[in-house]
């Protein structure tokens, strides 16, 4: 029987996601990460040579352990300077047409409402073709910088991650019914307010009482996937 290979092109909105240093090769463009022509000519290249996906990878924070300082990351580019993934997404769909746009996001920084609403709004943009690997960090200098002592431990941050994606359920799925919007022009209405549904979440580390701020996208959820390996993590996934 034949089989089928998939592939998939890893990246990250920054120079040398996992090659640090690349940036020095006479050839190298991904110093120019900050053009949306490198990502859509990258789009093009990808589309043309029938990738199934894109995944862009994201860390909020930096690597600081390294000799007690920033110093080291910051002169090789180590993943700083480093651009938000989901930007990105819109563009890429706009030159492409199958092309699948993985996005980075952490449960561990953001409160899921905003998130929900950015998610919904990529996955309308790009017509359904977003997915989103789920990642829960491990950078103490990015819970800092919003604030916090540290991360919580690594287990917490993953019972942290299914209350969140709990609350983007109920925010997808099953805050705006799918015959919620009218649009009916001539009594004037544009959405039916019975079909839209207050989640009434209250959690652990979350409480959402209201609805959600987007209509149906065409996946409601979008593709997930996460890479963890942990006890905690491969539950997380499997959940
Ligand atoms: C292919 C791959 C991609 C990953 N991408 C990211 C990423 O973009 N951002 C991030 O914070 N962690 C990323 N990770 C880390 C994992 O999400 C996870 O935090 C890590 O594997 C530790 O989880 P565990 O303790 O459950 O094994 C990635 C891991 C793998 C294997």
């Amino acid at each position: 029987m034949a089989k089928n290979i998939l592939f998939n092109y890893f990246e990250m909105n920054c120079v040398g996601h996992q090659s640090p240093g690349l940036w020095k090769y006479p050839s190298d463009r991904s110093s120019e990460y900050k053009d949306i022509e490198y990502w859509t000519d990258l789009a093009k290249i990808l589309e043309r040579g029938f990738f199934t996906a894109i995944f862009i990878a994201d860390v909020i924070g930096y690597y600081d352990v390294y000799e007690n300082s920033l110093s080291k990351s910051l002169e090789d580019g180590v993943q700083i300077p480093v651009n938000d993934p989901i930007q990105l997404a819109g563009p890429i769909a706009q030159v492409t047409k199958h092309l699948g746009i993985g996005i980075t996001a952490s449960t561990s920084f953001e409160h899921p409402y905003p998130f929900a609403r950015r998610i919904a709004t990529a996955d309308h943009l790009t017509k359904g073709r977003v997915g989103w690997n789920i990642v829960t960090s491990y950078l103490e200098s990015g819970a800092r910088n919003i604030g916090l002592e540290g991360l919580k431990s690594h287990d917490e941050r993953y019972e942290v991650a299914k209350e969140y994606l709990e609350v983007i359920y109920k925010l997808l799925e099953g805050s705006w019914e799918d015959d919620a919007v009218l649009r009916d022009k001539q009594k004037g209405i544009f959405a039916d307010p019975k079909k839209v549904h207050a989640i009434n979440h209250e959690g652990k580390y979350f409480k959402v009482p209201g609805v959600g701020l987007t209509e149906p996208s065409p996946q409601r959820t979008p593709v997930l996937f996460q890479a963890g390996s942990s006890v905690a993590g491969i539950d997380f996934a499997s959940k």
